[in-house]
């Protein structure tokens, strides 16, 4: 790409990273103060956040900003705060989410919308915000952060998967429409990290798995940041994991079964069918799904 222009110096740009209070987006954050890049860190807990910016402080500009991105106003309160700052946006990294753990009838309509709105609807919004003056430099680096679950449909992540599908695709798209204006996009892809991710109690059922499979964040914040020098399109971590979209594409099957197999309660080691599952009857589906979330659909 000799066409492009030099990269500007790092400390001239700033990171905005969304779910930057614990896990991946924490060590995301501290490794790219290190690397001496300005920090907007966003999420709920005031407290956490705090910390994270204090300590990211030591090194380069760092701004918490406590922000509930389910909410109406969420993403209006961060381009608020964008446009009083002293730095443009260089990297953005949507990272920010929720994760599930049950079959999709127990999944409540309210639940589902959440869902997208975290993995798919809020990222797209600020890359629709901030794209732009990406466009305008001719340099800038979208990171959104999405999951192993998009190969194959694992058991009890319907609509998690299904909104990190949404975001790959989006990714994807952009890349081929914005790529030749010097602009890098990639998806990152995790297997099962050892993070707060799993702390809800509805995530109960995968934690022998995480206790025995799960890669430290560091580990994969340490190839996100790694993107920024040697930009790609997907990121797979741990690499092997890769074999699984090799898989899918060969024998769509094979990997359904593989996946089925390997995240089923069962194979989870959870004694409990499902971890949130109520007993009793089978529940009235189209009158559960109205009135728990008071919109019909
Ligand atoms: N852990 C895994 O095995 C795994 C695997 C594949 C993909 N991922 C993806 O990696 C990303 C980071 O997850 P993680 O493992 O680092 O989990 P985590 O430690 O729970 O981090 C999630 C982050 O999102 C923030 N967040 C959640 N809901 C929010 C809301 N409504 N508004 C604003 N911020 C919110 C959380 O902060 P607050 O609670 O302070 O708001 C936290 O900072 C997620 O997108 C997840 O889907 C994780």
């Amino acid at each position: 790409m000799a066409n492009l222009p030099k990269s500007p110096p790092r400390q001239s740009e700033m990171a905005l990273i969304t779910g930057a209070s614990t896990g991946i987006g924490r060590a995301v954050a501290m490794r790219l103060a290190r690397r001496g890049h300005p920090t907007l860190l966003v999420a709920r807990n005031r407290e956490l956040l705090a910390q994270v910016a204090a300590e990211a402080g030591r090194f380069a500009p760092s701004t918490a900003l406590a922000v509930d991105l389910l909410d109406d106003h969420g993403v209006r309160t961060i381009l608020e705060h964008l446009h009083n700052c002293e730095f443009p946006v260089g990297i953005l990294l949507n990272n920010a989410g929720i994760g599930m753990y049950r079959p999709m009838l127990e999944v409540s309509a309210r639940e589902e919308r959440d869902m997208f709105r975290i993995h798919y609807q809020v990222p797209s919004a600020l890359i629709r915000a901030i794209l732009p003056g990406m466009i305008d430099r001719r340099h800038g680096h979208v990171i959104n952060m999405c999951s192993m679950a998009t190969k194959v449909g694992p058991w009890g992540h319907g609509p998690y998967a299904a909104a990190k599908c949404a975001l790959v695709s989006l990714t994807q798209t952009l890349a081929a429409e914005y790529s030749s204006a010097g602009i890098h996009f990639s998806y990152v892809n995790p297997g099962i990290v050892n993070t707060e991710f799993f702390n809800p109690s509805g995530m109960a059922g995968l934690r022998r798995q995480v206790a025995r499979y799960g890669l430290s964040a560091d580990r994969v914040a340490k190839k996100v940041v790694g993107l920024l020098d040697r930009p790609r399109l997907e990121l797979c971590v741990p690499g092997h994991y890769r074999v699984l979209g090799w898989l899918a594409a060969f024998s769509p099957r094979w990997a359904h079964r593989l996946v089925t197999a390997k995240s089923r309660p069962a194979a989870a080691e959870s004694s409990a069918p499902s971890p949130t599952a109520a007993p009793g009857p089978a529940p009235q589906v189209s009158a559960d799904i109205v009135s728990a979330s008071g919109e019909p659909w």
